[in-house]
């Protein structure tokens, strides 16, 4: 038996009605506040990931899907929305659209790693993103975005983690400032971390053991070393989702695997996921769109894993889909009533019903019984081309009439 591959999933009929749901939030939500909804291709050049996500992330370095396209292009299946949005931004010369532009998304992204339970290597994302704006009340509107969707879903036991990031040149002097604190004190850090201080000293604030986070207690804090400016703006960030109330956890090692981000950056974790407790998250990313080739231009948004709200959000019961009506036929082998019940069937659809002809051969009999199971209202029994029953399935009252006023009298209701 062939099977999908690792890591994707199907999406049978019976999942659609949630994912409908998500889409039909994400419409009403991010459309009252200005969002149009945008769809890039499913595959990039690869060097729209390198040069926008970075090439030292772990997603550009081992989880892209890349291919040559038989013509020496290098093209990878899009790992995230981001870079191809801003992408499109510049390629459609969107910048001279009022500012901020305001996009989302609702489409599939592709990261080769390793599968578990919310994590896959074809997920769905919905992402929004405001380009054209640095205001603290983009970050904080967006943020409250996001929060209104998931609270939208059901999405239990959220919380916002927040973060500044300032500018790249900010982070480079704190991480020196860091790996020198870490080497002042060595001998009390774990072999791991030692192990680690040049490749990454932020991980030595994820430590478990107690001589590291003695040490890591008494740390200094990147959120403590943000340029003037970008402490500002983070203040008012904060101030607007006070406002908001909209509680956050203020952490200074919050890292996402994504190398555009400048100032403001937040995830949205969930208390009813396992391992992978991150429903969304995002920030801003003020240098991007110049990386891409474009005018200098902020940016901020956000995506969420469609898997990972569907997890951590109570089942809907699922309506089961109206079935207006079914048209069968008394004598299978009659021509001309295959002929009118076909034709019931295609102008009851016209006319607005949901209609579904028999298809299989059934016998009245078991027509009705399937009928009952797919809970028909009505079932219209074609005699012949001229005549037939038409039978309210809730009371079982049964009328005999023209082929040609079957559906007028499912419209005007039991009235026959
Ligand atoms: P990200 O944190 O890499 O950010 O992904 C956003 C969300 O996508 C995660 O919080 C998670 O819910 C979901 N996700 C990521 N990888 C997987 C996976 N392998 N399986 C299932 N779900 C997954 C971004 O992608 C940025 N583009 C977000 C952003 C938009 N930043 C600014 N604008």
């Amino acid at each position: 038996m062939i099977q999908a591959p690792k890591g994707t999933y199907d999406v049978l009929p019976q999942d659609m009605e949630r994912r409908r749901a998500l889409a039909n939030h994400a419409e009403r939500i991010l459309g009252a506040a200005g969002y149009r909804r945008i769809e890039t291709p499913v595959f990039e050049s690869t060097e729209l990931f390198a040069r926008g996500v970075g090439e030292a992330t772990d997603i550009v370095q081992k989880e892209m899907y890349s291919f040559d396209d038989g013509g020496g292009r290098s093209l990878t299946l899009r790992p995230e929305g981001t870079a191809p949005v801003c992408r499109a931004y510049i390629e459609h010369g969107m910048h001279k659209l009022p500012p901020p532009v305001k996009l989302w998304y609702l489409s599939s992204f592709f990261r080769a790693e390793n599968p578990q339970k919310g994590r896959y290597r074809q997920f769905w994302q919905v992402g929004a993103e405001a380009i054209g704006s640095d205001s603290p009340e983009t970050d904080a509107e967006v943020i409250v975005l996001l929060a209104e969707l998931l609270e939208a879903m059901g999405v239990k036991g959220t919380r916002l983690r927040l973060a500044s990031l300032g500018q790249p040149e900010t982070r480079g002097a704190y991480r020196e400032e860091l790996t020198a604190y870490l080497r002042a004190h060595e001998d009390q850090l774990s072999a791991e971390v030692r192990a680690r201080i040049d490749l990454n000293p932020m991980r030595a604030f994820d430590a478990s053991d107690p001589g590291t986070q003695a040490v890591m207690a008494e740390a200094p804090r990147l959120l403590d070393r943000l340029d003037p400016d970008d402490a500002v703006h983070f203040a008012e960030v904060r101030e607007l989702l006070d406002v908001a109330g909209i509680p956050y956890e203020l952490d200074s090692t919050l890292v996402r695997g994504l190398d555009y981000y400048t100032r403001t950056l937040f995830e949205f974790t969930s208390d009813a996921l396992g391992a992978q407790s991150g429903v969304g998250g995002g920030g801003r990313y003020d240098r991007l769109i110049q990386q891409l080739g474009g005018q200098p231009t902020a940016g901020i948004g956000w995506a969420a894993g469609l898997e990972r709200i569907l997890l951590a959000a109570p089942e809907q019961p699922v309506a089961t889909d109206v079935v207006d009506l079914l048209v069968t036929v008394a004598d299978r082998e009659s021509r001309p009533a295959h002929l009118a019940a076909f034709e019931i069937a295609r102008e009851a659809r016209r006319a607005g019903l949901a209609a579904q002809l028999e298809l299989t051969g059934r016998s009245l009999k078991s027509a009705l019984k399937h009928a009952d199971r797919i809970e028909a209202r009505y079932v219209a029994i074609v005699n012949d081309g001229e005549q037939a029953s038409l039978k309210d399935m809730s009371s079982g009252e049964q009328h005999e009439l023209a082929t040609g006023a079957v559906i007028a009298a499912i419209l005007r209701g039991s009235r026959m």
